[in-house]
C-alpha cells in the first residue's frame, strides 16, 4: 500500500452482542490497540454505540455504525439519522453493505443519497461495493463495481468525497469462509482506484483508501496487505473474536518485517 495512506481495519460487528459483551470486547480491543497500528474503528449494533462510546474515549480506536437514514430527521419509525450517530459519538458509518443491498433492497439510487446524509453530519462513510458470485461468473464484475462506485460518489464535490473510505466486499466472499486470493482482491483494488481517478483526479485516487472485505482472518490478513492497492480490511465474523481481531491489526507484510 501507498505511504500515503493510513492502513484502516474497521470490525463489522453486524447484529451480534448484548450490551456486556459488547463492552467486554470494545475493551479487550482497546486495551490491544498500540501507538503505530493501523487505525481501528469498531462499527457496533445502534444499542451498543453509547457504552462503546465510552469505552473508546480517550483511546485512539474509533467509533462505527452500520447504516443510516438519509433524512436529517422526521417520521421514519425504527430508522436513524446521520446526525444522531454523530451525537453517539460515531466518525464512521458503513453505507451500501451488500447485506443492506441484497436483504433490504437498498439500490444504488439509496446508497448515494446515504453517502450525502453521512458526510452531512461530518460522518466518514465506509462505502460498500462488491459483485455476487453469479456476476464473477458472467463477468460483470468490472461493470457492476463501476455501477456501484460511480452512482454513490457522483456529484458529490472532491473535498466531500475525499473522506470516504472505499470497501471491496465480493458478495461470495462474505461469511462464506471463501476469501479472494490476494491476486483478486488486488486487481478490484486497481480497478475502483482507477474509477476513483475518472471521477476525481490522481490525487483523489490516490488518498482513497479501499478495505478489502469478505473471510478475511488471521491466516489470510498478511498476503492481502501485501498488495500494493489494499488498505486494510472490513472485518465480519472475525472481528467478534479479540485474539484474531487483535492479530488482523497487527498483520505483518513483507516491507513492514523488513523496517523492522
Ligand atoms: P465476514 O464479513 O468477514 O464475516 O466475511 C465481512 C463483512 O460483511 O463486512
Amino acid at each position: 500500500m501507498s505511504p500515503k495512506r493510513i492502513p484502516f481495519i474497521a470490525g463489522n460487528w453486524k447484529m451480534h452482542l448484548g450490551l456486556a459483551d459488547a463492552a467486554k470486547l470494545a475493551r479487550e480491543i482497546k486495551d490491544g490497540v498500540g501507538a503505530g497500528d493501523a487505525e481501528v474503528a469498531l462499527c457496533v449494533p445502534y444499542t451498543a454505540l453509547i457504552v462503546v462510546a465510552e469505552i473508546l474515549k480517550g483511546s485512539p480506536v474509533r467509533l462505527g455504525a452500520q447504516n443510516l437514514h438519509w433524512e436529517p430527521q422526521g417520521a421514519f419509525t425504527g430508522e436513524i439519522a446521520a446526525g444522531q450517530l454523530a451525537d453517539a459519538g460515531c466518525r464512521y458509518v458503513i453505507v451500501g453493505h451488500s447485506e443492506r443491498r441484497r436483504l433490504f433492497g437498498e439500490t444504488n439510487a439509496i446508497v448515494h443519497k446515504k453517502l450525502g446524509a453521512a458526510l452531512g453530519a461530518g460522518l466518514s462513510p465506509i462505502l460498500c461495493v462488491g459483485e455476487t458470485l453469479e456476476e464473477r461468473e458472467s463477468q460483470k464484475t468490472w461493470g457492476v463495481l463501476a455501477e456501484q462506485f460511480r452512482a454513490a460518489i457522483s456529484g458529490l464535490p472532491p473535498v466531500e468525497a475525499a473522506k470516504i473510505t472505499a470497501a471491496y466486499e465480493p458478495v461470495w466472499a462474505i461469511g462464506t469462509g471463501k476469501t479472494a486470493s490476494p491476486g483478486q482482491a488486488e486487481e478490484a483494488h486497481a480497478f475502483i482506484r482507477k474509477l476513483a481517478s475518472q471521477a476525481h483526479g490522481d490525487g483523489f485516487a490516490a488518498g482513497l483508501r479501499i478495505l478489502y472485505g469478505g473471510s478475511v482472518k488471521a491466516e489470510n490478513i498478511d498476503a492481502l496487505m501485501a498488495q500494493p492497492d489494499v488498505d486494510g480490511a472490513l472485518v465480519g465474523g472475525e472481528s467478534l473474536k479479540p485474539i484474531s481481531f487483535l492479530r488482523i491489526i497487527h498483520y505483518t507484510t513483507p516491507a513492514a518485517a523488513a523496517r523492522n
